[in-house]
């Protein structure tokens, strides 16, 4: 299990993509858990996933064509609705008694919520009706993020979770003239972590005055983290003036390759002005991890282990844990237990 590549978890919402890169009337085209997904949106702004497989011969559906109402099949033209449900046969002669709205492609619950697009990923398909909500960003409801980036890492998601939990690589990784010089001087942290639903959260507590991106929004910053299966970070920064909560989601493409999206809200609207600076400030941070990701794919080709050490490590063996777990109980059947105890981390970063 702790070697990177364990099972990647059903029964789970995944983000998508954002709200933003898909118009009314148009439709895109991923996938998801190695699964094919044409993602559209109609012309009333609904959004809906189908696989991207037509039921007739096989043709992938984003081949097709879309009017905002209906996907036509480019092969012989079969037209689908977003629930997935054949609506038309236009080779069906009058005579000929089918039942048209029999034949169907598997459609998954798709919702956006706070401008990005989730999927649920079952093991079978399920009632959307019978599922929880997607994930919301605490603190900005109806909000729309300020921006968002994703980046494809050609790595399995374990690897990707565990870079994202990893609180020994920033100052090695992430460096730079503007955030903080090449490490020189390492400094002891001690942080306090507790369990959380589906995952455990890094107490809040308060940001060096050195990161100074945080003290835009205020003098006294502190900061919560939360992780949680199945590949889900969220930070939530509070200064005296405002606050900013960054989501990161990991959605794994197939074993071999995951999509990484980070999505930034903050209450600051003078900030507005310095979007295009920071969206590329957060693409440096996010290319660095990815660059490092490569990296480590080589020596991972080459047969290298995991070994994973207390306690710079401890979070990446407890997501290891959490997913065991939640395999476990999936298997026996019985309601998922967290198993995490509350605990304090030491490490010099
Ligand atoms: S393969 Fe899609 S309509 Fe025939
Ligand atoms: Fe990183």
């Amino acid at each position: 299990m702790l070697d990177g590549t364990s099972p990647l978890l059903r029964d789970f919402w995944y983000l998508a993509l954002p709200g933003a890169a898909l118009r009314p009337g148009r439709i895109g085209h991923k996938r998801l858990l190695g699964e094919p997904l044409v993602i559209g949106r109609t012309m009333q702004g609904e959004v809906f996933a189908l696989r991207d497989v037509c039921p007739h011969r096989g043709v992938p559906l984003h081949h097709g064509r879309f009017d905002g109402r209906e996907l036509a099949c480019a092969y012989h033209g079969w037209r689908f609705g977003p629930d997935g449900r054949c609506r038309a046969i236009p080779s069906l002669t009058d005579e000929r008694d089918f039942d048209v709205g029999a034949v169907k492609v598997r459609a998954y619950p798709c919702r956006e919520l706070q401008g990005n697009i989730w999927v649920y990923i079952g093991a079978a398909e399920r009632d959307p009706k019978s599922l929880p909500p997607p994930p919301a960003v605490p603190g900005f409801e109806a909000a729309v993020p300020q921006f968002s980036l994703s980046r494809h890492f050609p790595c399995h998601a374990d690897h990707a979770a565990y870079g994202l939990m990893d609180p020994t690589h920033a100052a090695f990784v992430h460096t730079s003239w503007w955030w903080k010089k090449q490490a020189r001087r390492l400094r002891r942290k001690e942080k306090h972590f507790e369990p959380a639903p589906l995952g455990w959260r890094m107490k809040r507590h308060r940001l060096p005055p050195e990161s100074r991106i945080y003290r835009l929004l205020g003098d006294e910053v502190t900061t919560e983290i939360a992780y949680s299966l199945p590949g889900l970070r969220v930070e939530q920064i509070e200064g005296n003036r405002h606050s900013a909560v960054s989501l990161t989601a990991i959605t794994p493409i197939d074993e071999q390759a995951t999509e990484v999206h980070q999505v930034f809200y903050w209450t600051a609207g003078w900030l507005a002005p310095l979007r295009p600076l920071l969206k590329r400030f957060a693409g440096t941070f996010l290319e660095q991890d990815l660059e490092m990701v490569r990296k480590q794919q080589e020596g991972l080709a080459d047969g290298a282990k995991l070994l994973l050490i207390e306690d710079a490590d401890t979070q990446a063996q407890w997501f290891a844990r959490l997913k065991q777990e939640w395999l476990r109980a999936a298997e026996a059947g019985c309601d998922f237990e967290n198993p995490l105890p509350a605990k304090t981390l030491r490490w010099h970063s």
